[in-house]
């Protein structure tokens, strides 16, 4: 397959919509490959079935139906967009790929990470990413520019609750700052055992900062 496959991740209000944005933009204004953009889960009709419906549950789903909703709409995705485009030589800007389900579910949700593994490889038909940025900040920074305000619990701990969103459904995220920290040392572990996909860059800095940074690592992988 000749295209390229990049994706970012990180925790809520990292900044990865920005910066596929930012990257977007710039590889159409400086490339003449087609450029798609995916946010997962979505980008099929089943993934935006399955994103509406699950941010639309009140009640917490089982942890393994989650883990299979998230990769049924990944497979669907990678057999109907990721893999054609790829053949066809497009770049493909992805915010949150496989390594989501290994952090979320595996290292933070508790499932077994063989089993995750085992979901994964079904669902991605081993497609991987090209290079992957995590887009790394404190969960606390990131809890606030996501939409999160500071509140006291019964314990007098402070804990982040979500703000209501413009249509009132549920956010898929979870409320703990543990469960964030679970998130950030997952991603920091999948980086350091493949470093070679795995870019790591402070989230904390200006946007235009980090995208510089972006830039720089996939102009590397721009054929001449
Ligand atoms: P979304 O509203 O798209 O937020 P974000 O901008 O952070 O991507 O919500 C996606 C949520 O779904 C996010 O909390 C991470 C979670 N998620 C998983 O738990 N597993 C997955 O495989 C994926 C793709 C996302």
């Amino acid at each position: 397959m000749s295209g390229l496959f990049i994706s970012f991740e990180g925790g809520e209000g990292s900044g990865k919509s920005t910066q596929s944005d930012m990257l977007v933009a710039r590889l159409e204004a400086e490339c003449s490959r087609r450029v798609v953009r995916l946010h997962e889960p979505g980008g099929t009709p089943l993934g935006e079935y399955i994103r509406d419906w699950v941010k639309a549950q009140s009640a917490p789903l089982t942890l393994q139906a989650e883990l299979l909703l998230f990769v049924a709409s990944r497979a669907e995705l990678v057999q109907r967009v990721i893999r054609p485009e790829l053949e066809a030589d497009s770049i493909i800007v992805a915010d949150r790929y496989a390594d989501s389900t290994t952090v979320y579910q595996g290292n933070a949700r508790g499932l077994p990470l063989k089993d995750v593994r085992a979901a994964n490889a079904i669902a991605t038909g081993g497609i991987w990413p090209d290079l992957t940025f995590l887009l790394d900040v404190l969960p606390d920074a990131s809890l606030r520019r996501a939409g999160f305000q500071m509140s006291f619990n019964e314990g007098g701990q402070v804990e982040p609750v979500p703000r209501a969103d413009d249509t009132g459904k549920r956010r898929f995220e979870e409320l703990s700052t543990p469960f964030h920290r679970k998130v950030r040392d997952g991603y920091l572990q999948l980086a350091k055992t493949e470093p070679d996909r795995w870019v790591v860059l402070d989230a904390s800095q200006p946007a235009e900062t980090v995208h510089a940074q972006v830039w720089e690592r996939v102009q590397g992988l721009l054929a001449p």
